[in-house]
C-alpha cells in the first residue's frame, strides 16, 4: 500500500433516507440509515453510549475536513491560521442554542472529565471547606475534588443516596439535609451513571443557592438524553459530554459557567 493511500479521503456522506421510505417500510428506513450514515459493521450491536457514542459519517467527514483545513492553514475565517487558537464562535453559538444557554458562558473542552477538573481547580476553597456530593459519582467527577482535598485540606463528603429512591424529592432531601456550616459546594450528577436515575437538579440547586452554596452539575449523561436548558437548571457550573449521547466525535466536552460565576462566585468563598 502506498503511504498516501493509507488515509483515504472519506466519501461525502449519503443523503438521509426520505420520509417516504419510512412511510412505506420503517424497517428498511432504519437499516438504510444505519448502513449509510454510520461505520458500524452489520455484525455489531452497539449499546455503550455511556462511554462514547458512535459518530456518524457526516460528523467524521466534518472532522476530517477541519483537520485538513487546519493542516493546510486554510481555515478561512481565521486571520491567524493555527488550529487550536480559534474561538469557534459559530460552533459555540449552535451548541448554546441546543443547550439553552449563552455562547459567552460556554467553552469546549476535550471531555467532561477535563471540564469537571477545571471547575474543581478553579473554585477557590479554604482548608476545612466542604464539598458535599453523592455516593453515586463517577471517578471523573470525584477526581478533581479529591485532588483538592489532598492538596489543600478541603473535604469531599459523599452522601448515600436512597436506592431505589421512593421519589425525586427523597434524593434532593438526602443531599440537602447533610448541608452543614462548612459546606461551600454541592456537586452531583444530573443523571447518575450507575443507575440512570434523573436527579431533581432544579430543586437541589435552588435550595443550595438560597443558602449561598455553589452548585456544580456533572451533566455527562444529560445532554442528548433528556431535554436540556442549562440556563434554567439553576446551577452555577455544568460539565457535559457531547461525545456520549449527541453523536459528537470522541474528544468533545463542554464547560458552562453561569453569569453569577463571572461576577466572582469563585472568589466569594
Ligand atoms: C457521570 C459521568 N461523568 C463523567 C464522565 C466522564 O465523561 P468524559 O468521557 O466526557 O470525560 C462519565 C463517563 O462515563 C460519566 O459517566
Amino acid at each position: 500500500m502506498r503511504r498516501r493511500d493509507f488515509f483515504p479521503a472519506l466519501a461525502a456522506p449519503a443523503a438521509l433516507p426520505t420520509d417516504s421510505v419510512f412511510q412505506k417500510d420503517p424497517e428498511r428506513y432504519w437499516l438504510q440509515l444505519r448502513k449509510e450514515q454510520f461505520y458500524l459493521p452489520e455484525t455489531r450491536a452497539f449499546m455503550n453510549n455511556g462511554s462514547l457514542g458512535v459518530a456518524p459519517r457526516p460528523v467524521m467527514k466534518a472532522v476530517q475536513d477541519y483537520m485538513e483545513n487546519a493542516a493546510a492553514l486554510t481555515i478561512p475565517e481565521y486571520e491567524y491560521p493555527r488550529w487550536g487558537y480559534e474561538n469557534l464562535d459559530a460552533h459555540r453559538a449552535e451548541a448554546a442554542e441546543y443547550l439553552g444557554c449563552r455562547k459567552e458562558d460556554l467553552a469546549f473542552t476535550h471531555n467532561a472529565t477535563e471540564a469537571l477538573s477545571t471547575i474543581a481547580a478553579g473554585i477557590d476553597l479554604k482548608p476545612g471547606d466542604e464539598v458535599l456530593s453523592t455516593n453515586q459519582e463517577h471517578t471523573s467527577g470525584r477526581a478533581g475534588w479529591l485532588l483538592k482535598q489532598a492538596r489543600y485540606g478541603t473535604t469531599f463528603r459523599e452522601v448515600p443516596m436512597p436506592l431505589p429512591p421512593p421519589s425525586p424529592d427523597a434524593l434532593a432531601e438526602a443531599l440537602l439535609k447533610e448541608i452543614g456550616p462548612k459546606t461551600k459546594v454541592l456537586f452531583f450528577s444530573g443523571i447518575l451513571s450507575s443507575s440512570g436515575i434523573v436527579m431533581p437538579i432544579r430543586k437541589i440547586c435552588d435550595a443550595a443557592r438560597a443558602r449561598g452554596i455553589v452548585t456544580v452539575v456533572d451533566g455527562a449523561h444529560v445532554n442528548g438524553q433528556i431535554p436540556i436548558r442549562i440556563d434554567e437548571m439553576g446551577c452555577d457550573y455544568y460539565a457535559g459530554s457531547p461525545h456520549k449521547w449527541m453523536f459528537a466525535p470522541a474528544g468533545c466536552g463542554i464547560l458552562w459557567g453561569g453569569r453569577r460565576c463571572w461576577s466572582g462566585c469563585g472568589r466569594r468563598l
